[in-house]
């Protein structure tokens, strides 16, 4: 039966990572998945996750199954890491996932299995994989307009005459902050007409919260999330630990079912919990305990913090000398947009083909949609990049 599957594309990032470990030129440059890295190209353990490794070390007297829906501290960190006072616990169900794309599926499956042929509205452009799940649950995507290519800025109007299409039941893919691939988000009055729209059409919002932190901080960056769940009945959070806390391979992530009504609750957490067995029984328990032993530890917390910070401000200066060169090289302020820009992502004006020079001649690793991941530059290699973009007609 094996010759009735079908030969499955690449994922588009996680080909260029394949790519990129294959090609042994020295100085090659890697902006391609998103994973942040130091000044030294490194990818470190956060200082305070090594920590509560260690502690867990010495403490932790069992590998036994913990709870189906995943550790209640965790959960509980978590659930006011990202909504802070916008709901009380008892409006609340959550479960842990293997990641944020853990979280994103078992979101899906939710909405699949309480709304049977609900729509779900997808930004253009999305992160690929939002797609890719999405048709392989079978539920229907409806591209929406996100991105203004000319202005870099997000389409608002686009946005929200698209969104006017929308019927009772149906999702809305939102990314709470950071957009990927393109790091331009909604400001807050903003955010607040796409509240209105969605309520006014009985729409659910489904926020992608990957990189809570890496934009303005974790209370600016957790804004709009909030606004949300304080305006609409109902709001699905699928949140990522894996770039925030640096646990990436631990696959930690958490989804939030958010609801005004209450009594609610306890039927959300059910299907919840039953479908985490459905689909791998416990979570992944590692990661999520490091990330609440971080978070209820006020000395690891305060470290993780500052850490995080320090990571955040090195992605915003290296977006400001990023946008400085490649204006000083090419004599216009047309790149002036990546410093405006939040989070890992920004997306450079080139077509496939310059990606694929850039990548043979130059040794330069990028989305084909011209995505950077802006973590993977370093001050010495702005320089080169600005040469290689210009070299190949930016
Ligand atoms: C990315 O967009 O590069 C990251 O979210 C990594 C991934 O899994 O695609």
């Amino acid at each position: 039966m094996l010759h009735r599957l079908r030969a499955q594309a690449d994922d588009p990032i996680l080909a260029l990572m394949v790519q990129l470990a294959g090609d042994t030129r020295e100085g090659k440059i890697d902006l391609g998945v998103g994973v942040y890295k130091d000044d030294s190209g490194a990818t470190p353990i956060m200082r305070s996750i090594k920590q509560a490794e260690y502690q867990l070390w010495q403490a932790q007297q069992t590998k036994s199954y913990g709870a189906l829906a995943g550790d209640p501290a965790f959960l509980d960190a978590m659930r006011q890491l990202v909504l802070g006072d916008a709901a009380d616990a008892a409006q609340v169900a959550a479960i842990a996932t293997p990641g944020g794309t853990g979280a994103v599926h078992q979101a899906l499956e939710l909405l699949r299995m309480a709304q049977p042929g609900a729509r779900v509205f997808a930004p253009v452009p999305t992160w690929a994989n939002h797609l890719s799940i999405l048709a392989h649950l079978g539920i229907e995507a409806v591209p929406y307009r996100y991105y203004d290519a000319e202005t870099h800025s997000v389409d608002h109007t686009g946005m929200l005459a698209d969104l006017a299409q929308l019927r009772s039941g149906d999702a809305v893919l939102l990314h709470g902050c950071c957009h990927n691939p393109t790091g331009a988000d909604p400001d807050m009055a903003q955010w607040r007409a796409l509240i209105d729209v969605m309520n006014a059409r009985g729409a659910v919002p489904l926020i992608d919260l990957a990189y809570l932190g890496f934009g303005d901080g974790l209370e600016a960056d957790a804004a709009a999330t909030r606004a949300i769940a304080e305006s609409c009945p109902v709001v699905l959070v699928a949140a990522s630990c894996s770039k925030n806390f640096g646990i990436y391979r631990e696959r930690t992530g958490i989804l939030l079912a958010v609801m005004q009504d209450g009594a609610l609750q306890a039927r959300a957490q059910g299907a919840l919990t039953h479908l985490n067995r459905q689909n791998y029984s416990f979570p992944p328990d590692h990661g999520a305990r490091l990330v609440s032993m971080v978070l209820t530890d006020g000395a690891l917390r305060a470290d993780w913090q500052a850490e995080l910070e320090a990571m955040r401000h090195r992605m915003t200066d290296l977006r400001t000398l990023l946008a400085q060169t490649l204006g000083a090289a090419v004599g216009t302020d047309r790149f002036a947009y990546l410093a405006q820009h939040r989070g890992m992502f920004s997306r450079l004006p080139v077509t496939p083909e310059q990606v694929a020079t850039l990548r043979d001649a130059h040794a330069i690793y990028m989305a084909p949609d011209g995505r950077i991941n802006i973590a993977g530059l370093h001050t010495n290699t702005i320089a080169p990049l600005a040469d290689a973009l210009v070299a190949v007609g930016i």
